[in-house]
């Protein structure tokens, strides 16, 4: 599988188990599973969740989750598998759901990473995320997590 042939594509509900494990082995590593085939089912079904793929023929190389609220768009989960990592796939996921989040009127999209993932943290740079909170404890209380912001538009007032 090279780069060049890998496509996106919004998942399936078969591609549940792939999904589900490929959050286990490259996002959830040593912390509880929680992403599992039931739950990436469900996303993949939500009408405010857009799970998509990047993949050549049925062999599916990286994946992203973002839920779309009413001006706020999460990105809940990213991989790429290793071997393919640094040929910009990251970013093409990345890329796509931030038009479609800009398309549906989104004024901001939002995402935590683990504190200690630089890798991560230096790419979300890339594409003009900054960093905004630390929480302590956010995953199962074992470990911090970063929030970061990427700003769409300006946001409308809530209040008098
Ligand atoms: C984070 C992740 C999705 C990036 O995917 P990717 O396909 O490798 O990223 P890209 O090739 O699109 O990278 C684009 C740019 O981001 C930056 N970047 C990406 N990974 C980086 C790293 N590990 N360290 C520093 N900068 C990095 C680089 O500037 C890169 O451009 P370059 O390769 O020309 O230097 C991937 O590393 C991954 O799946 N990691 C494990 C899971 C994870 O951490 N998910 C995110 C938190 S949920």
């Amino acid at each position: 599988m090279t780069a060049a042939s890998i496509v996106l594509r919004l998942a399936r509900p078969d591609d549940a188990e792939a999904l589900a494990a490929l959050s286990r082995d490259l996002i959830e590593t040593g912390l509880p599973w929680r992403y599992r085939p039931e739950r990436m089912a469900r996303l993949i079904g939500s009408p405010e969740v857009s799970v998509l793929v990047a993949a050549s023929a049925r062999r599916i190389a990286g994946f992203a989750v973002m839920e779309f609220g009413d001006e706020r768009a999460h990105l809940m989960l990213l991989a790429v598998r290793p071997a393919l990592q640094r040929r910009g796939l990251g970013r093409r996921l990345v890329a796509w759901l931030l038009e479609s989040a800009q398309v549906a009127g989104m004024a901001s999209v939002h995402l935590e990473l683990r504190a200690a993932n630089e890798g991560a943290r230096a790419f979300y740079a890339t594409l003009d995320f900054v960093p905004t909170l630390q929480v302590p404890g956010y995953y199962d209380g074992r470990e911090g997590a970063l929030r970061m912001l990427r700003l769409l538009r300006v946001p409308h007032a809530t209040g008098p």
